[in-house]
């Protein structure tokens, strides 16, 4: 089993154009930090050398973007093995990927694309999540995906799907809020039964960001601060499941670290109201 560091609080995501401020002798008031995984799958250098002095400070997810889980190649088991190296030099209180596909035939695609909702898939990514868990030695955490197409062979609701697979597997869950948003308005589903359907248990970690509104469907496109109704719906969320360890993700018209901070404070404003109009059972 491998080592890691647990957290807990509020994080950010850790991007290159904050790395300065991450490494001031003064570090901001953040719990915890994320990492893109394959930033860093790299031979020594400069960011493995800023991430060595910035994990000095703040415990550490990593999160990757290659996975494939519901790819229909078979697994990539350098990858798989490039990125149990590098928890093992960062010690993430979990590692995450996302409930997608991402290639085909050898080609990847960068774009984190949608699976049909029926038990064909489910079986398919049941088992790989088993794999891969089994190559990396630990749980992993999956995240529900922004999407923006149904298919013909969809036999349910995504949040039944999510709450199939996690009873199948033993992996846990990032739940990203804004994601819900934005696939229910999408699609057109009750963004609160979606939130109902998880399995509080299994919720490890909760991502909030930003989308953008273009013909009509809303875009994941994690270039704008968090919006009134994902406000919302993470309030709801936490009353329905409790705190857990939330963080802002940004990746595009990335702003001075200062900006996300603030933002923060209204995650962390939110949490306490929650916390506070939560009776304390005796
Ligand atoms: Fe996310």
């Amino acid at each position: 089993m491998s080592s890691s560091t647990p957290i807990d609080g509020f994080g950010l995501g850790l991007r290159t154009e904050h790395y300065a401020d991450f490494e001031r002798d003064q570090p901001p008031p953040v719990d915890w930090l994320e990492i893109i995984s394959e930033n860093y799958l790299v031979p020594g250098g400069r960011p493995l050398a800023h991430l060595d002095r910035i994990r000095a400070d703040f415990p550490m997810v990593m999160h990757g973007v290659s996975m494939s889980l519901g790819g229909t190649d078979a697994l990539n088991r350098d990858y798989l093995r490039e990125l149990k190296a590098l928890a093992a030099r960062v010690q993430p209180a979990w590692l995450s990927d996302h409930l997608c596909w991402t290639g085909v035939d050898g080609r990847n695609l960068h774009d984190l694309l949608p699976l049909p909702m029926n038990e064909a898939a489910l079986a398919h990514v049941s088992s790989r999540i088993g794999q891969a868990q089994d190559v990396l030695g630990r749980r992993i955490a999956i995240e529900n995906l922004s999407s923006y197409v149904r298919f013909a062979s969809d036999q349910m609701r995504e949040y039944q799907f999510v709450a199939e697979l996690l009873r199948r597997t033993d992996c846990l869950l990032l739940l990203d809020v804004n994601n819900v948003w934005v696939s229910s308005v999408n699609h057109g589903f009750d963004a609160r039964a979606y939130i109902d359907a998880m399995p509080a248990e299994r919720v490890v970690q909760i991502h909030l960001a930003g989308h953008s509104v273009q013909g009509g469907l809303l875009i994941d496109t994690h270039d704008a601060p968090v919006c009134a109704e994902v406000w919302d719906l993470y309030r709801y969320t936490l009353q329905r499941i409790g705190f857990r360890p939330t963080m802002i993700e940004r990746d595009d018209q990335i702003p001075v670290l200062d900006d996300l901070l603030a933002e923060l404070d209204i995650a962390r404003g939110i949490a306490a109201e929650v916390a506070a109009a939560t009776p304390v059972m005796t």
